[in-house]
């Protein structure tokens, strides 16, 4: 078995390790082939996908990675969405991308965790972020569990609004949400190139030592999250938003 994982500020690669831990089975970071725009084909009988939900959905540049992978020796494959509320109707579209792709769908798990998405909401602070995780252990226990013994993950229930959040609001998100132009950098910059370097779709430009954002965002967050001087900006409202990572909150794994 192997965990395929994609994170944009850490929550589901701490969601994946523990899933790699319980199943003894190897880990791989989908960012780098993502970033070099390559799919190494799978040799295993069994996946497993960790991601985070992005507008109800899992990100549009793993589900593309999905398409174009040789998985033809994969025979089943579990989906694991971490997410700040909820998967919207995620498992439909899972189950279609399994069946496409010759995978038997063995189910989505959700997984709340802390929200990242700084250029829309407030983050949670560190306490409520731990508090969230804690809280979040009984249902990754289960979902190692399910997955060590290829069992199905049990059906998401998914209301009326949840369906239609992923079937009308997801095609729409890339069109009207993410704006390139609207991320800033302040005088804090000190060129590090950090935020260049975590983009995954390549679309931060070091210009004379500034970053400039063209128009492949994802929003994963990753660059305004990990920026060590808290310089980017997103329109004004991220001006006095708590930056979010994983890894910044120095959880006991
Ligand atoms: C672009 C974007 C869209 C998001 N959409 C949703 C969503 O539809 N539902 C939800 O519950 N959380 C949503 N979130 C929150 C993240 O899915 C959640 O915080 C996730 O755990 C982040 O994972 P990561 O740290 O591995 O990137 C969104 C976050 C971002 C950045």
């Amino acid at each position: 078995m192997k965990v395929l994982f994609f994170t944009g500020t850490g929550n589901s690669r701490y969601v994946a390790e523990k899933i790699a831990e319980a199943g003894k089975c190897e880990l791989i970071d989908l960012r780098p082939q993502i970033k070099k725009n390559i799919q190494e084909p799978v040799k295993d009988e069994e996946v497993v996908f960790v991601t985070p939900t992005y507008a109800w959905k899992i990100p549009k540049a793993v589900e593309e990675w999905i398409e174009l992978a040789d998985l033809s020796e994969v025979k089943k494959a579990w989906f694991v969405m971490t997410c700040g509320d909820s998967i919207g109707n995620a498992c439909q579209y899972n189950r279609e991308l399994s069946v496409k792709k010759g995978m038997e769908y063995m189910g989505t798990a959700p997984i709340i965790m802390p929200e990242n998405y700084i250029a829309m909401f407030n983050t949670p602070s560190k306490a409520e972020s731990k508090r969230i995780i804690t809280k979040s252990r009984p249902a990754i226990e289960r979902t190692c569990e399910c997955v060590k013994k290829g069992e199905k993950f049990p059906p998401v229930r998914v209301t009326v609004g949840q369906y239609l959040l992923t079937r009308v609001v997801n095609p729409a998100f890339g069109k009207f949400f993410i704006k390139g132009y609207a991320f800033s950098v302040g005088d804090e910059c000190n060129s590090c190139g950090k935020c260049a370097e975590l983009c995954v779709m390549n679309n931060i430009l070091m210009q004379d030592g500034r970053p400039e954002w063209g128009e492949g965002c994802i929003h994963c967050m990753a660059c305004i999250s990990y920026c060590p001087k808290a310089a980017i900006q997103y329109g004004t409202a991220t001006e006095t938003r708590e930056r979010y990572t994983f890894e910044g909150l120095e959880y006991r794994k």
